[in-house]
């Protein structure tokens, strides 16, 4: 069986003030079989570390650099967020995808890095609104998973989890319906399963992102495929965000 793993991305949100407060509230059910993550800004993750102590949570940076060290002016890489106590990274979300110019290759190299240095991925795919409409959704998503997938060891990839976002469904209020979601996160493991086997397909954790709220996330995670959930705006709330980890967790277990 695998871990269930919900994430909150801050995004660009949040001062010193705010991490504080959050950390004095944010406090989720602990499980043998669930991870939990806070994704922040890095101004923040140095204070997080400290008030996050002894919290079931994982600490996670929303982008690195694929380069240890160097002249690459106003960028952080993987040594510099170890030596934090950073846990993992969130690679290639569609906002750095479409602002910030990263491609399947650099989400590759940033995925490899991240790997070797022992920061757990979160690798997210997913396709824009023309692209479904225009039936090319599946398409979309096989090329930015066969491209990560093919380009690591079977053993890698049991470590990396993805994170199918559609962009149509982020920040819009409009999610997936648990039947789209599902769809598309079973298709992702059979890719998957194709390219790095059946272990590492079955073991992979595949979480769903796009306007998770504690109203829809029940019925998401029921989902077969889906073993967690990447939540933006809905996971700077301390309080809802334990509510969508604990109601989540429900859904799943039973
Ligand atoms: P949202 O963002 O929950 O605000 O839609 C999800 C994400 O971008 O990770």
């Amino acid at each position: 069986m695998r871990d269930i793993f919900i994430a909150a991305n801050w995004k660009m949100n949040g001062d010193l003030k705010f991490a504080r407060e959050y950390a004095t509230i944010f406090w989720p059910i602990k499980k043998k079989d669930l991870k939990v993550a806070i994704a922040a800004p890095y101004t923040l993750l140095a204070l997080l570390k400290e008030t996050l102590d002894g919290c079931p949570c994982l600490l996670f940076a929303q982008n690195m650099h694929f380069e240890d060290k160097g002249a690459f002016t106003g960028e952080v890489s993987a040594p510099m967020l170890k030596e934090l106590g950073v846990d993992g990274v969130i690679i290639g979300h569609s906002e750095r995808r479409q602002y910030f110019a990263e491609t399947d290759e650099t989400v590759l190299l940033k995925t490899k890095k991240a790997l070797a240095s022992g920061l757990m991925p979160i690798v997210c795919v997913g396709e824009t609104l023309e692209e479904r409409d225009a039936g090319k959704h599946f398409e979309k998503v096989r090329t930015q998973v066969a491209s990560l997938f093919g380009g690591i060891s079977a053993e890698d990839a049991e470590k990396v989890t993805v994170a199918y976002e559609p962009i149509w469904a982020i920040g819009t209020g409009r999610n997936a319906t648990p039947a789209q979601a599902e769809e598309m996160c079973a298709y992702i493991r059979s890719v998957v399963r194709e390219i790095s086997g059946d272990k590492a397909a079955d073991a992979l954790i595949i979480q769903y992102g796009g306007s998770v709220k504690t109203s829809n996330c029940a019925e998401l995670m029921a989902m077969e495929d889906i073993d967690g959930a990447l939540v933006g705006g809905a996971g700077l709330d301390p309080k809802g965000i334990c509510e969508i980890i604990k109601s989540s967790y429900e859904a799943k277990r039973g």
